[in-house]
């Protein structure tokens, strides 16, 4: 494919790592910028120390994306070839309590950057949609057809997005757009040196569990035993991140290769469902003891299954995940191991 450069937006964030770590090994050359609102500079440095020699091919710009100078400039000193927009605020139970926050960030740093985008001729755009789209789904597996809604303020910035993203392709037939509706990604590189280090109180499952394995929290809370399943407790479709980022190597290749990509959109899941419990249970097999839980009512917004049809990209994208719910739990439990306080120490603790 020769070398390619490649603008990673979120690029110090837990996704946005890993999947700089793979283009980095399979021979891209990347541009991150980050504001590092909800991230550390010290994952940009272990990827890049993880990379070895690729390594030398990875720029970090501290930037929001809102600072429309500051992405002028970048844009105007490196020709990118396509962008991965993996930058946004992402916490559904605070974008109920600050929506504007959401709508400024994740709207605005958008449209800021596809403007810079066009203005510099770069129309190759792979976006970070999400499942929420897909609210609580009429049945599962949730295929990309399913109808589209939004249940909050973050997951309207990801709708509207996706509709800019439509719109501006049917305006110009030079864009050339992934939207990539990722499930629930967990896990971390196998190393341990990059995982997820949310800031603040941990809003989903795998962040939460972990900490109270490393003993920065009593309990996990259990939202919800009553529903339609199995054993109570909700399901969703986890997918090991390292799966993820490599979801984004396929969709980048697509979008080189295939001269009739206009704007397309792919499920990033695994096609399986596991449970609350089940989730628990296996964490628990690989840090061998057992997680505290206190059974609660259900938190509200939340779906009772949600889990992907992956047909469309295995078709289209020749992608599938490769990793287990056990391997995403080995992989969580040395990441937390080794870096209890993720790239922080006790004294970052908000
Ligand atoms: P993350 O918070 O770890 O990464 C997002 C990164 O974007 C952070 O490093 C943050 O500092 C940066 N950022 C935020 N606003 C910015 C701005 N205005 N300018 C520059 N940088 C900014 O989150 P993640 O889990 O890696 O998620 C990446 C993307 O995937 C997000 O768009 C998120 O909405 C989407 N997504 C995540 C999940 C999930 O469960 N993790 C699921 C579906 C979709
Ligand atoms: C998973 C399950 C909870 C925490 C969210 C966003 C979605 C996407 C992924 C970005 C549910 C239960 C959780 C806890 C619990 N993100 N749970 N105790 O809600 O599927 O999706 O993250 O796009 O948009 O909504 O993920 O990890 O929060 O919850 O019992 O402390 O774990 O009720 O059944 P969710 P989650």
């Amino acid at each position: 494919m020769g070398t390619k450069t490649i603008l990673v937006t979120g690029g110090a964030g837990y996704i946005g790592s890993h999947t700089v770590l793979q283009l980095l090994q399979e021979g891209f050359s990347v541009v991150v910028v980050d504001n590092l609102d909800n991230s550390s500079e010290v994952a940009v440095r272990r990827v890049e120390e993880l990379a070895g020699d690729a390594g030398k091919n990875l720029v970090f710009h501290q930037a929001d994306l809102r600072d429309r100078e500051a992405l002028n400039k970048i844009f105007a000193s490196t020709r990118f070839d396509a962008v991965i927009h993996f930058a946004g605020l992402k916490a559904v139970g605070e974008s109920v309590q600050k929506p504007l926050s959401y709508y400024d960030n994740n709207l605005i740093g958008t449209i800021t950057l596809l403007e810079v985008m066009a203005a510099h001729g770069c129309k190759s755009l792979v976006f970070s949609s999400s499942a929420t789209v897909y609210g609580w789904p009429i049945q599962v597996p949730c295929t990309e057809e399913f109808p589209l809604i939004a249940a909050n303020p973050y997951g309207r910035t990801k709708l509207i997005i996706e509709d800019i993203c439509r719109d501006i392709r049917k305006a110009s037939s030079d864009w050339k757009i992934m939207l990539l509706r990722y499930f629930n990604p967990i896990g971390a590189h196998p190393s341990g040196h990059i995982g997820e280090d949310p800031h603040g109180i941990p809003n989903n499952l795998m962040p939460y569990i972990q900490q109270v394995a490393v003993g920065r929290r009593p309990s996990l809370t259990v939202f919800g035993t009553d529903y339609n399943t199995n054993d109570g407790t909700g399901v969703r479709d986890y997918i090991h991140v390292v799966d993820l980022a490599d979801g984004h190597i396929a969709a980048l290749q697509k979008l080189f290769q295939d001269p009739n990509i206009g704007c397309e959109v792919y499920n990033l899941g695994t096609g399986k469902g596991t449970s609350v419990l089940e989730m628990v249970a296996a964490f628990e097999k690989a840090y061998g003891k057992k997680i505290p839980l206190v059974m609660a009512a259900r938190r509200s917004g939340d779906a009772e299954i949600v889990y992907a049809s992956t047909m469309k990209a295995e078709r289209e994208l020749n992608w599938r995940a490769k990793y287990g719910i056990d391997e995403m739990c080995r992989d969580q439990w040395n990441w937390a191991r080794k870096n209890p306080w993720g790239y922080g120490s006790p004294e970052s603790e908000s």
